[in-house]
């Protein structure tokens, strides 16, 4: 997986030794209320351990699950996935083809256009290595997170209910080059 770096912030993966830091993100009722069917908050730190191997795990060259460090104190901020979204249909849910993009960024660094610049940099590297369209989907009441769709240049196409059997606000990015 690609190491990225914007102009404050390096995307790296995610290390065992981040695990206090996605305990207390994941343990937010404010980070974790809009993702998922039944949002759920981690309740204990070997959540945030399993979680980190499986993130190792599934890297590959294009999708990933980037750890947000700032660069001027080296503080995590968040993290940036890309990967395939599971269609709607009777679980296991299976792949829909179709890559997404999601952001989950620590309340503390909120309001700084950090999770935006990182995405950015995740879109711009997806295209690069290949992908024609990336989409994102979010719920309904989660303005902030549609508000970083629009600043990297998604557009909105409307609801759906074609993902994780949810009705989703859907977004879509085209990559745009020749
Ligand atoms: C969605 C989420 C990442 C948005 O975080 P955010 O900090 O609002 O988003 P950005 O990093 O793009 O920052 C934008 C804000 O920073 C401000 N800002 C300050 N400096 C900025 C800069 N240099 N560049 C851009 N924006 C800047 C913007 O004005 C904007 O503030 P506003 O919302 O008051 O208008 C965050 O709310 C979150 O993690 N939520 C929980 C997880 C979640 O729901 N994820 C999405 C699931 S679909």
């Amino acid at each position: 997986m690609r190491t990225l770096r914007t102009d404050r912030l390096s995307l790296r993966p995610w290390e065992p030794e981040d695990a206090n830091f996605v305990y207390d993100l994941y343990s937010r009722w404010e980070v974790q209320r809009f993702i998922g069917l039944v949002p759920r908050m981690m309740e204990d730190r070997s959540e945030a351990d399993r979680l980190i191997a499986k993130c190792r795990e599934l890297n590959h060259s294009v999708h990933g699950f980037w750890a947000v460090e700032r660069l001027e104190d080296a503080r995590l901020v968040g993290t940036i996935l890309l990967k395939g979204i599971p269609a709607s249909g009777e679980p296991p849910l299976q792949p829909s083809g179709e890559t997404e993009i999601g952001w989950h960024f620590h309340p503390d660094f909120w309001g700084n256009g950090y999770a935006t610049e990182a995405a950015s940099a995740v879109l711009a590297h997806g295209f690069r290595e290949g992908l024609h369209r990336v989409i994102a989907a979010t719920s309904a009441e989660n303005s902030a997170s549609q508000n970083v769709c629009r600043r990297i240049g998604m557009k909105h196409q409307g609801t759906t209910n074609s993902y994780y059997n949810a009705n989703c606000e859907l977004f879509l990015a085209e990559d745009v080059a020749p």
